[in-house]
């Protein structure tokens, strides 16, 4: 009894030291990524991640068909979106919309539906970091979209480069980013790009992407993919920015309008093909590209998950249930992942017309 007491106190004394730093164990599914700096990561992405056919048949406007939450627990850590003007005149908060290229040919509904789901998986994966990059259609002010990360609560768990001073007008060196353990330490797991508008002076999380990421042509038409710069803020040095490789295939529709080649998805996006893509751009840039952008990203067995996983020298686990149980019903299923209107098939004569109509202009970008 006499010497339990000083051990009683030692004890409770280095719980009390050892207790208040937190350090992430595990990091996107492995101990060995919490210590990899986020720019230095190859991260899986869904092209436009919220349009998503209601259905195994696929709807000319989509790029995807299982659930955002199924494209999550798959691996996808990039979700790309579209972001439009609401046209609806009674929609309630930020008044932005996910469509793909207009409204009419693809409506993927509000802005928060889409964050509130996103909001929640991260809530339930505090040690999975992932990037939103958003394509601002209609070049809205950044604080359209604040508006809605905070009403969604998903602002407090972005990081923000900004207040801490690790970026310079929403730039951040690419030596300069944290690494995965601490974004996961800091409860900010999540890194928002936007394609235009950017103002970090008034939003400090809402980042640049051209000034912080380069991208390959996007709308490729055949493989092997080009790796050469394409879309880059014409003040940067590509060498300087993180790199996103538009690793999905279409094939011409109608004159300029393409949409997915979907019967080539399962060499697409098979392991071999995304990893012959990214070494043949780390050939030319140095380094593997950080985010491969693919379509149907569960296609081709998961190998665009498989082939992120290759490059940053870890195991992947494919998900436990399949992507046809979840994608194509109700409940977590796609066409009412979204909250929109999407659930009629597009298909690709209709969406031609609707295409020419509603344009009107050469290149449409599907
Ligand atoms: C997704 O679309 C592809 C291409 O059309 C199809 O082969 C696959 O079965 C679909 N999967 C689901 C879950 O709907
Ligand atoms: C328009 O917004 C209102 C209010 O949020 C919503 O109830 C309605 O479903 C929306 N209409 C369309 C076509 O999205
Ligand atoms: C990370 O760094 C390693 C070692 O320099 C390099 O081989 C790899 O391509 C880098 N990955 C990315 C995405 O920067």
């Amino acid at each position: 009894m006499r010497l339990s007491l000083p051990f009683a106190l030692l004890s409770l004394l280095s719980l009390t030291v050892a207790s208040p730093v937190r350090r992430a164990s595990t990091c996107n599914g492995s101990p060995a990524l919490c210590s990899r700096l986020y720019s230095n990561v190859t991260f899986a992405g869904a092209h436009n991640s919220y349009a998503i056919a209601p259905s195994a048949q696929t709807n000319a406007g989509a790029n995807q068909n299982v659930s955002l939450s199924f494209q999550l627990d798959m691996g996808v850590r990039l979700l790309q979106s579209q972001a439009h003007a609401s046209g609806n005149s009674s929609a309630t908060g930020a008044g932005v919309d996910l469509c793909h290229t207009s409204c009419s040919i693809f409506q993927g509904g509000a802005l928060e539906a889409y964050l509130s789901q996103v909001s929640s998986w991260v809530s339930s994966n505090p040690s999975e970091v992932l990037t939103l990059l958003i394509v601002n259609s209609d070049a809205l002010p950044a604080s359209r979209f604040a508006q809605a990360f905070e009403s969604t609560g998903l602002a407090s768990k972005v990081y923000n480069p900004t207040a801490t001073g690790a970026a310079t007008n929403g730039v951040v060196a690419k030596s300069a980013w944290p690494t995965l353990g601490a974004l996961v330490d800091a409860g900010t797991t999540v890194v928002v790009l936007l394609s235009s508008g950017a103002d970090t002076s008034s939003v400090g999380y809402l980042l640049p992407q051209f000034a912080n990421v380069w991208e390959t042509p996007y709308d490729q038409t055949s493989v092997p993919f080009s790796c050469s710069v394409d879309r880059i803020d014409s003040s940067s040095t590509s060498s300087n920015l993180m790199y996103l490789s538009n690793a999905y295939l279409d094939e011409a529709l109608f004159g300029n309008i393409v949409i997915p080649a979907v019967a080539s998805l399962g060499d697409t996006n098979s392991e071999s093909r995304q990893l012959e893509n990214a070494y043949a751009c780390a050939g030319t840039h140095g380094t593997a590209p950080n985010f491969l952008l693919s379509d149907y990203s569960q296609m081709g067995e998961y190998g665009v998950m498989k082939a992120a996983a290759r490059l940053n020298g870890v195991e992947y686990t494919e998900p436990t249930s399949s992507p046809t149980s979840r994608g194509s019903g109700s409940g977590s299923g796609s066409g009412s992942s979204s909250g929109g209107s999407n659930g009629a098939a597009t298909s690709p004569r209709s969406l031609a017309a609707m295409a020419m109509g509603a344009a009107g202009v050469a290149l449409l970008t599907l």
